[in-house]
């Protein structure tokens, strides 16, 4: 879509939808969403298949930042029901005390992870707060519990040995903030690592950076099987072969996530040194990959227009809160931020574009992200871009919603 046509569009929408639904013609695109996967019932767990978890954890993190940027919305309190009904729907399902029972869902199952720490620290209501704490404390327990491959790496699921860079956007901020909740980060000793969990954190980050890492792009593969007998695994490193753009973006977003709790005191600051580096590569990679034509990124990040190939607009979304986030927060500097931010306004303004979709007066959809790409398959090219698309999945709106965030807050303070 043009830009005069998408302008004229919103000036239209907006304008009929003022004295129905309080949208204005300012309305944010954040906000917008938001109200949409409401509308959608999206993020609300009501089936028990394994990747519900996480769409109701990473809608919890969509709306919970939206909260922080903007407390003061009209619709503040409707947003915040929001995300205990999100969480209360995943209680239903899981964390209710048995941690080998929550071993049923990935390691996504730690997304709502956040959402349950701020829920259990509600005073106001001591009943409620003692059902999310048990919550908290089965998720935190299960970790234990998760299985580990011969180096000590966490599996991604069911599938023995493997580790994936998707599961890291749950598992480390809400391990690190658990930590950081219970005091000092010695306070938890991880008998499998003898160190603490923050040690634990890096030593997971760190692992999947070891075997996934292409030098010559500087990007990660999917993930790896330890013991290499996958059809897909690298012989030596154990690495698939193929860099899939939205396993990336969960990384690349549990890096900058991780970071911003890990600085945020002085006694996990010794940790931020070797994140802050590895999140700089990654970002100076992303940027380095981006398509020039368009300004986002492929499903298979590093196969430029090869055939079947396809820009992806979750993993583009991922990226473009990635990087700004990065500026926002100082994690990059000089040239590299000016930089980041250039092509994440682009990206952004790209993604605006060409998937939102506007279904009728209040409601945006979200196009052109990829349903699921497993290892548990060839994981060949032709898998990852063979694929069907899924119309307004939650994992594409909610990373739009966080890349809205950032972008509005960039145009803020211009
Ligand atoms: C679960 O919620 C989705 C919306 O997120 C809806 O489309 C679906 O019909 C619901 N399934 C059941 C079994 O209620
Ligand atoms: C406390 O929370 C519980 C569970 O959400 C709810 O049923 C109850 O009405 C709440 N009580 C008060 C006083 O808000
Ligand atoms: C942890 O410490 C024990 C006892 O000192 C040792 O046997 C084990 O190899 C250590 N594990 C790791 C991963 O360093
Ligand atoms: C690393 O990436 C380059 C460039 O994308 C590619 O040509 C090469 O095959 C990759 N190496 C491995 C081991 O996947
Ligand atoms: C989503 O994108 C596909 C491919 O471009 C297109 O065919 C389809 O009409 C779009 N869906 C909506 C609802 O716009
Ligand atoms: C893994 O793939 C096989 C073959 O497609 C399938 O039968 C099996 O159910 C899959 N496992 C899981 C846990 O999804």
């Amino acid at each position: 879509m043009q830009f005069g046509v998408l302008a004229a569009g919103i000036f239209a929408l907006t304008t009929t939808v003022h004295a129905t639904a309080g949208y204005s013609a300012t309305e944010k695109y954040s906000l917008w969403m938001a109200q949409s996967l409401i509308s959608r019932n999206d993020g609300i767990m009501n089936e028990s298949f394994s990747s519900a978890p996480l769409q109701a954890g990473f809608t919890q993190k969509a709306f919970t930042a939206l909260l922080a940027q903007y407390p003061d919305d009209d619709n503040a309190n409707i947003y915040r029901d929001y995300v205990r009904s999100s969480v209360d729907s995943v209680l239903h399902y899981f964390a209710n005390g048995i941690a080998t029972a929550d071993l049923q869902y990935p390691l996504d199952r730690l997304s709502s992870g956040n959402a349950l720490l701020d829920l259990s620290a509600d005073a106001s209501n001591q009943t409620a707060a003692s059902a999310y704490q048990l919550g908290v404390e089965t998720l935190r327990s299960s970790i234990d519990v998760n299985r580990r491959n011969s180096v000590l790496g966490l599996w991604y699921y069911v599938y023995p040995e493997w580790s994936y860079l998707d599961g890291m956007y749950s598992l480390a901020p809400f391990y690190a903030r658990y930590a950081l909740s219970r005091g000092t980060k010695d306070a938890e000793v991880i008998t499998a690592i003898n160190g603490t969990a923050v040690d634990d954190i890096m030593y997971q980050l760190d692992l999947l950076w070891q075997r996934c890492l292409n030098i010559t792009s500087g990007l990660l593969a999917h993930g790896y099987d330890d013991s290499r007998t996958a059809v897909w695994a690298n012989p030596e490193t154990g690495a698939s072969p193929n860099v899939w753009g939205r396993s990336l973006g969960w990384y690349f977003m549990a890096l900058v996530d991780t970071l911003e709790i890990l600085s945020s005191q002085p006694v996990t600051q010794g940790y931020t040194k070797q994140l802050g580096e590895r999140y700089r590569s990654l970002a100076a990679a992303v940027i380095q990959a981006v398509d020039s034509q368009t300004g986002a990124w492929w499903q298979v990040v590093d196969q430029p227009g090869r055939k079947g190939n396809y820009i992806e607009s979750s993993a583009s979304s991922m990226f473009t809160y990635g990087l700004l986030k990065g500026v926002r927060l100082g994690y990059l500097e000089g040239n590299d931020a000016e930089s980041s931010k250039t092509i994440g306004v682009g990206a952004y303004e790209y993604l605006t574009n060409t998937f939102v979709v506007y279904e009728n007066e209040r409601v945006l959809g979200w196009n052109g992200t990829v349903t699921i790409c497993s290892l548990n398959s060839t994981a060949t090219y032709e898998y990852y871009v063979g694929q069907p698309l899924r119309y307004n999945s939650v994992l594409g709106s909610a990373a739009y919603i966080l890349a809205s965030l950032e972008y509005e807050s960039i145009q803020g303070s211009n």
